[in-house]
């Protein structure tokens, strides 16, 4: 039986709940380049363009039928009746594991129903769109929030957390993940280092491929209910 369990999501475990992801066909990043949306840089030379990409994702999360699928439920069920540690580790930025009932959750490259102070770096949950308007409360004059997302060139949060639990685990598992933007891609050679067991949940085979022990191939939706039980009665191996 396992005693520290890390799971690593990434956006494919989302789009079964119709949020785009970013590399697949149809894809955020065909219609948008990385470096005017998702680098501070891009955001210093065009904040309103920065703004309405993830104003755009942002309403986006409010839609009535976005919501938690069978994978995330099936995460959630995981935490709840492990008795060892767990971790959740989310690249996504929506929200749809903390609706689903995970708690032990860590969001490494932001969230984006929060905005960030840039000058104090205070963050706040985001009642309104990004804009000229919505600004911080904790300084004078008050400072136009930027998204709480970690852009590329930024620093991810919650590292340290993640490299300790990484280190102790004994069951990794990657779901919806292309393993193509470090550091999270290289997880499971920590995992593996350590002598975890590392599982990928995936459409088809990815980048990393070889260096998971097990893989599942498929849709998330469909994968993580059985495997999720599977883990729970410790046969994950039959
Ligand atoms: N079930 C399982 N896997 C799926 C499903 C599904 N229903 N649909 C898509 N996938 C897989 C794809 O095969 C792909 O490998 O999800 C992966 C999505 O890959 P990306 O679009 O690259 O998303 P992700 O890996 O989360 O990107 C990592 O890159 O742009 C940055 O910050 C952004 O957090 C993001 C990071």
């Amino acid at each position: 039986m396992y005693q520290k369990i890390v799971v690593l999501t990434g956006a494919g475990i989302s789009a079964e709940s119709g949020l785009r992801t970013f590399r697949d066909q149809n894809g955020l990043w065909e219609d948008h380049h990385i470096e005017d949306v998702a680098t501070p840089e891009g955001y210093m030379r065009n904040p309103e363009l920065v703004e309405s990409f993830y104003n755009d994702r942002w309403r986006q999360l409010q839609v009535p039928e976005v919501k938690p699928n069978a994978a995330h439920e099936a995460l959630a069920k995981l935490e709840q009746a492990f008795a060892g540690d767990f971790l959740l580790v989310t690249q996504n930025v929506d929200n749809l594991h903390e609706r689903a009932g995970n708690h032990k959750l860590l969001h490494m490259h932001g969230e984006l129903s929060k905005g960030r102070c840039p000058r104090s770096g205070q963050i706040f949950r985001l009642h309104e769109p990004f804009g000229p308007d919505n600004c911080c409360t904790c300084c004078i004059p008050a400072q136009r929030l930027r998204p709480h997302i970690v852009w590329f060139g930024e620093i991810p949060i919650g590292m340290d957390r993640i490299h300790d639990a990484l280190e102790e685990c004994d069951l990794f598992i990657a779901i919806g993940t292309s393993g193509t933007v470090y550091p999270a891609a290289g997880f499971v050679d920590i995992a593996n280092h350590h002598g975890a067991l590392s599982v990928e949940v995936n459409l088809t085979p990815k980048e990393r491929h070889s260096l998971f022990h097990l893989h599942y191939e498929g849709k998330a939706s469909e994968i993580m209910p059985s495997l999720v039980d599977k883990i729970l009665s410790g046969s994950l191996f039959t």
